[in-house]
């Protein structure tokens, strides 16, 4: 069942009821000040950081679902009726409904009784405010008489406490309103040299800012007396819960149209500026000033609007393919390539199932984001690399976590995470391939930014790879720490209270459990490595690395390999796990997608075994489960992944994130068929007829799908933020479509679904644009039989990088 569709013309998802399975999600902002934005306008703002600066208040879990957002009411005041524009908090049933989720913005549309309402939410490049565009149009054949209310409840800064520490927080509410501006000054009075100001375009016919009065006591969001009687009481917020909200009245003759904007923004004052006049208690506005004046003009609201979709247009088009198929073209070219960018910005912290107050940005997270989002805006993922590698510790090891506002290592959580280290080599490794900006490497970085730590960059990746060398168990294969990419297989933490964290109770000594995902994650940092070391001219650190990973492929094929498939770790008591002889968890996803990855088994038909053994055993119609059989209890030794209910999560879900390692895997072994099929089985565009179903939004990923075990099987969750968004997007840019950035060059490898005829790309690639032409003639699905760059035929399939700026056409032909 479909609940919208995609207008790929104008790169947006349009919801067609406000009732969709679960909320459909948009975010809103790309650099400091972010939103998130349902359907129904549910969400909430915040500065750089979900937790420590949040603007606006939302509970998760809450019923109704998403209550809480960028509320409007509209009231004709002739009847007294009122409704809500966006459907929530009145449900109002609406004569016209429509949603559109662009990049950056989201647009609700709706009409009742012939009046017509269209609200345009969305932050201008570069400034910390968002922007709602109000129309409202008479389309009711005579006049009326309306009044507008607009509702936000903000949030007391930092969300958890926010949350929990209420004795406090219902004394310290403050506000002022000067001119018509709400401002929003909790705390400034002391440290807090910021606050939040709600102004509209309008005069005001009332205010209020305290929300019990706005409500009325006992009364809910869905029908406040403010807006049942048509006028505003004039609140102020004095402790309890200070609230925004405006009231304009509209008088609009038939066919009449009206445009309002209000802005809600966030600001900084420096320390000995705060106040104006300086002795006084009020906030000094000079900066905000004019910025208000300014964007509440139509005109240049609506210019910021065209900057934001031409800067879209611009990253968009650095990639645009055109295939035989219609899933793979949207997602590629808008959808997940959006998602990519989101997920750079937030790694886990916000979403509807990432509460923003738990995790901060991941280390192995990060480093992944990178790979989906590289090519849109090197220089940030520059930046990102070096705030993450500034965290890593000094033996190589990495803060599991960082916090975004501060830059600085989590040490609740830790390190330990064995893994870790090696993603930084991958990270890095992106990043050069695809800028060829080589002098990152030589960048002096802090280790655990301590300052006098300073080393280039370069020795930051050798001690991620010593981190593992020097960690080696009894198979000598790499110990396995408190996870490695699994943060669920918990083997040195054997845990019977409830409550207990599974990532950060050790109380094994790590001594013994080992993992083969780590031994296939570490032959290909060494690759990596290999490549980067070369390239300097380091002739001991390729020796060292070269020698490092075959040592490492020796022990796998020892210790690592079960016969048919890959296996997945040794336990605490040296037991193997991911084998023939485990009756649950006999085989595992993880080490099939990395070790083949790292090109174990390519060459001498391991690996195809692998594959076969994943399709027979893991693979579904709704994609492939992390793991089977599922693990049917809990079992002390194995930790988390066993905790849940079996086909939830990584105990035998479809983990969305190791999907794309076996498309990767498919392609490398030249079986594109195969590889397509596995892309199109997750891709959430391929999923939107069985929206019922899969209830999350079609046009993203999301973290998980339930597995065969699960009762719900095909019913996702955790949309948005996941490691998925980047994988997806390599696997099928580079592996199944083929076009590959290599240290020197692109590399052309298509493997595809033997039926095609061919597909084009339009590829930006440091600096020169790629008109890339793909026919297959003889319909294989694997094999390029020629390459041919501005008329030339070349060499093999590697397209060295050119310097300059100017377009570049390839014409490749497979067979
Ligand atoms: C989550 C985490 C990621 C981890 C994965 C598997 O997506 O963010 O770091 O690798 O789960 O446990
Ligand atoms: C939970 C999740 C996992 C995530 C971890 C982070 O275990 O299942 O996906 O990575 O928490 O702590």
């Amino acid at each position: 069942m479909h609940y919208g569709h995609f207008d790929d013309q104008n790169r947006e998802y349009v919801i067609e009821t406000p009732e969709t399975p679960l909320p459909w999600i948009n975010y809103l902002g790309s650099e400091a000040y972010f939103g998130l934005i349902s359907n129904t306008a549910g969400g909430y703002s915040f500065y750089k950081d979900a937790r420590l600066r949040r603007l606006t208040r939302y509970r998760y879990n809450n019923s109704p679902l998403d209550m809480g957002g960028r509320y409007l009411y509209l009231r004709d005041n002739a009847s007294g009726k009122y409704w809500s524009p966006s459907w929530m908090p009145t449900r109002t049933k609406l004569d016209k409904y429509e949603c559109r989720h662009g990049q950056g913005y989201t647009i609700i549309t709706s009409k009742v009784n012939g009046i017509k309402s269209s609200t345009r939410y969305f932050v201008p490049l570069g400034e910390s405010l968002e922007i709602w565009q109000t129309t409202l149009t008479n389309e009711s054949g005579s006049d009326s008489d309306l009044s507008l209310f607009s509702a936000i409840e903000f949030c007391l800064w930092d969300a958890n406490d926010d949350a929990t520490n209420f004795q406090r927080n219902y004394s310290i509410g403050q506000v002022e309103i000067v001119d018509g501006v709400i401002y929003h000054k909790t705390e400034y009075r002391e440290r807090r040299d910021h606050f939040a100001y709600f102004a509209c375009s309008e005069k005001l016919d009332g205010y209020d800012t305290q929300r019990e009065s706005f409500l009325g006591n006992y009364k809910g969001w869905d029908q406040p007396q403010v807006v049942e009687s048509g006028s505003s009481l004039n609140s102020e917020a004095h402790g309890w819960q200070p609230i925004g909200s405006h009231h304009i009245k509209v008088q609009l003759k038939a066919g009449e149209q009206k445009q309002i904007v209000f802005i809600l923004g966030y600001q900084e004052n420096p320390k000995d500026d705060k106040f104006d006049p300086p002795a006084s208690q009020s906030i000094n506005k000079k900066r905000v000033k004019p910025l208000i004046e300014k964007y509440l003009q139509t005109e240049n609201a609506d210019k910021a609007f065209n900057t934001l979709r031409n800067h879209w247009t611009m990253l968009l088009e650095k990639f645009q393919v055109s295939t035989p198929d219609t899933d793979t073209n949207r997602m590629v070219n808008i959808w997940n390539v959006y998602q990519c960018m989101v997920t750079f910005n937030m790694s886990r912290s916000a979403s509807y199932f990432e509460s923003g107050i738990g995790r901060g940005m991941g280390f192995r997270d990060s480093n992944q984001d990178l790979l989906g989002f590289v090519h849109m805006i090197p220089e940030r993922a520059r930046e990102r690399i070096l705030d993450i590698s500034a965290t890593q510790l000094k033996n190589g090891g990495a803060f599991h976590q960082y916090q975004p506002l501060t830059k600085r290592g989590n040490n609740d959580v830790g390190s330990g995470f064995n893994d870790d280290p090696a993603w930084l080599v991958l990270g890095v490794a992106a990043y050069i391939k695809e800028s060829g900006d080589w002098s990152i490497l030589d960048e002096q970085v802090q280790y655990e930014n301590e300052e006098g730590t300073e080393s280039p960059l370069y020795e930051h990746l050798q001690r991620s790879i010593q981190y593992t060398l020097d960690r080696l168990g009894p198979n000598n294969l790499p110990l396995i720490g408190r996870a490695d990419w699994n943060d669920c297989l918990n083997l040195n933490c054997f845990s019977d209270t409830p409550g207990q964290s599974f990532q950060t109770t050790t109380n094994k000594d790590g001594t013994v459990a080992e993992s083969v995902f780590i031994a296939g994650l570490f032959v290909l940092a060494c690759k990596e490595m290999a490549g980067i070391a070369q390239h300097r001219n380091d002739k001991a650190q390729v020796d060292q690395v070269e020698n490092a990973s075959a040592e490492m492929e020796k022990t796998v094929w020892t210790a690592g390999w079960d016969g048919e498939w890959f296996r997945r770790a040794y336990d605490n008591f040296g037991h193997v796990l991911g084998s023939k002889e485990n009756a649950e968890g006999s085989i595992f996803i993880e080490p099939q997608g990395m070790c083949i990855m790292a090109g174990l088994g390519v060459e001498n038909g391991n690996a195809v075994k692998a594959l076969d053994s994943v399709a027979e055993h893991l693979a579904t119609p709704h994609g492939i489960v992390l793991q089977q059989p599922a693990f049917s209890q809990y079992y002390l030794h194995l930790g988390e992944i066993s905790s849940y209910p079996p086909g939830y999560k990584e105990n035998a879900g479809i983990f969305c994130h190791t999907n794309p390692w076996i498309m990767i895997s498919e392609a490398m072994v030249g079986r594109g068929e195969k590889a397509f099929d596995y892309y199109k089985r997750i891709n959430p565009s391929a999923r939107e007829g069985i929206s019922e179903q899969h209830k999350c939004e079609p046009y993203v990923y999301a973290q998980m799908i339930a597995g065969k075990d699960a009762p719900t099987h095909g019913e996702a969750k955790n949309s948005w933020l996941s490691g998925t968004a980047a994988w997806n997007y390599t696997a099928i840019t580079q592996y199944i479509l083929g076009i590959r950035p290599t240290f020197n060059g692109l590399k052309i490898d298509p493997a595809v679904p033997a039926d095609w005829d061919g597909f084009t790309i339009k590829r930006k690639y440091r600096n020169v644009t790629y008109l890339i032409n793909v026919t297959n003639p003889k319909h294989v699905s694997k094999g390029v039989e020629s390459v041919t760059v501005n008329g030339k035929q070349i060499k093999g399939s590697m397209i060295r990088a050119e310097d300059g700026s100017g377009e570049v056409t390839v014409e490749v032909v497979m067979g």
